[in-house]
């Protein structure tokens, strides 16, 4: 079966976030199963300057695109990264598109230079007409991530199934339907944001396209059928029907015992490394190195979705109870600028950098005590997985994903703490229990560390069920 995965982000060459893990990993445990699969992405800046860095070639593939996007033709080229043994990724070189600083001009919707709606679109259609080329035969799937692919759903598909992975339903990529003009999408595909009908809403165009529609965890799944978590399409969804399939980690990349961004490997029968891993974080964030309470950390990106408000919010309390927190993070100014000051008024207590760094963001999980993960929704989550395998116990809001993988300390099999309401008064009640268990009885501290490093988030029963719905949907 010859199937095409869409995505704006792939890791390690590009991601800002979980969606690039996911397209990093998942292609990988499908090819594992046998199945024909490349995935096709744009070649962001970033992606040639994360080649640069490895010293990793480009292949030029020879295939060519140009295509009629607003009133002119963009051009474009395909590249190759083909490693033996891993399924093969394209990235379609279009300067003019996607040789930009940011990948999306999240902080400037709306305005003159906003062209998303676009170059992805524009991405997809082209991808669309190279796949069968460059992968040697016709797509029996078509398989896109979020908004920024949706477009490769609402484009003539000849006989492939369309499948719709929705990792964040809070963006849907709504633009003018100028913005699509000459990109030779039918027009019935075409529907607008339920709240603006001179919109064009890709995600919920694709929604309504699409032969079938997944989410990454089964509790979000069922969420999104509703008002409170549905973003406006809840209706939508619930007619369709949505499959929730929980995400893996890849875990040659996150695994403790051989991480080449940490000082000091460990596991679970040998923690060790791990007190130096916190000594050589709590330097690089210049706090003392061997506090007697727990380190709490944050990796995040700083949007409301993920409830960092509510930790500037009990910060004091957190260094009240002898806590420490290390924070690492971009995103909305207002909440960069907040970490900011939180992290001069607390010298002693409080790290914070903001910034991307993926192996920052390794040791800061690998060196804290405790993840805060405080999000107001969440479909699925990964770094609570990823502090998991690194011993590092979870505190998180019980929804979506996180509910999926966590479990209360209440439980005899607990691995973390949850608490109910993404408020401040509920997070520092579960940020006190954690400090109380972490102080109080290191034997069920460790217990509860062991337990939640022998949870695997492999992603082999997660690709066995996408391969089950490709093998339906062709059936
Ligand atoms: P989301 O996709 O909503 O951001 P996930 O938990 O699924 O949430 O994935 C976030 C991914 O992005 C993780 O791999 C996390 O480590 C990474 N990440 C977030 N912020 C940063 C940062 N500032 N620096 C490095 N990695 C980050
Ligand atoms: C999204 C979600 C996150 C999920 C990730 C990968 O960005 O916010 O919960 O883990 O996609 O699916």
């Amino acid at each position: 079966m010859r199937i095409a995965m869409l995505s704006s982000e792939v890791a390690p060459w590009v991601k800002s976030g979980g969606l690039g893990d996911v397209l990093g990993a998942l292609p990988q445990a499908l090819a594992a199963r046998d199945l024909d699969i490349a995935t096709f992405c744009p070649l962001h800046r970033a992606v040639r300057a994360a080649t640069n860095r490895a010293g990793q070639l480009l292949e030029d593939t020879g295939i060519l695109a140009a295509a009629p996007a607003g009133s002119g033709v963009v051009e474009g080229r395909w590249y190759a990264v083909r490693q033996p043994g891993h399924a093969p990724v394209y990235f379609l070189d279009a300067p003019a598109f996607f040789d930009r600083e940011t990948l999306y001009s999240a902080y400037t919707a709306g305005s003159e230079e906003d062209d998303d709606g676009r170059r992805f679109a524009w991405f997809c259609r082209e991808a669309l007409a190279a796949a069968p080329r460059l992968m040697g035969g016709p797509l029996d799937v078509v398989h896109a991530h979020d908004w920024q692919s949706a477009a490769a759903l609402l484009l003539p598909r000849g006989r492939a199934a369309g499948v719709l992975t929705i990792h964040n339903l809070a963006f849907h990529g709504v633009f003018g339907p100028d913005q699509l003009d000459g990109l030779g999408i039918p027009t019935e595909h075409l529907h607008p944001h339920p709240h603006d009908p001179s919109t064009v809403d890709l995600l919920r165009s694709a929604i309504l396209a699409a032969d079938a529609v997944t989410t990454v965890s089964p509790r979000y799944a069922q969420e999104i059928c509703t008002p409170a978590f549905g973003e406006a399409l809840h209706e939508d969804l619930g007619e369709r029907g949505v499959v929730g399939i929980l995400n893996g980690i890849d875990q040659r990349t996150w695994d403790p015992r051989r991480d080449l961004s940490l000082p000091a490997g460990y596991g679970p029968d040998q923690l060790g490394g791990k007190a130096t891993c916190r000594r050589h974080l709590l330097r690089q964030f210049g706090l003392p190195t061997d506090p007697s309470g727990p380190v709490f950390g944050v990796v995040s990106r700083m949007a409301s979705q993920k409830g960092l408000d509510l930790v500037a919010e009990i910060v004091a309390e957190l260094v009240r109870a002898n806590g420490r927190l290390v924070v690492l993070g971009t995103g909305e100014p207002e909440l960069e600028a907040r970490f900011r000051a939180l992290d001069a008024r607390y010298p002693e207590h409080v790290g914070v950098r903001i910034a991307f760094s993926v192996p920052l963001s390794h040791l800061l999980i690998a060196g804290s005590d405790a993840l805060l993960v405080p999000s107001r929704f969440e479909p699925c989550g990964l770094t609570q997985l990823y502090a998991l395998r690194y011993g590092t116990v979870p505190v998180v809001h019980a929804v979506g994903g996180l509910a999926d993988t966590v479990l209360d300390a209440e439980d005899p099999d607990g691995t973390g703490f949850t608490f109910g309401q993404p408020t401040a008064a509920a997070l520092a009640a579960a940020v006190l229990r954690t400090v109380r268990l972490h102080g109080q009885d290191a034997g069920a501290w460790k217990a509860m560390q062991r337990r939640g490093m022998a949870r695997t988030s492999s992603w082999a029963p997660s690709a066995a069920a996408y391969a089950a719905l490709y093998q339906q949907l062709r059936g």
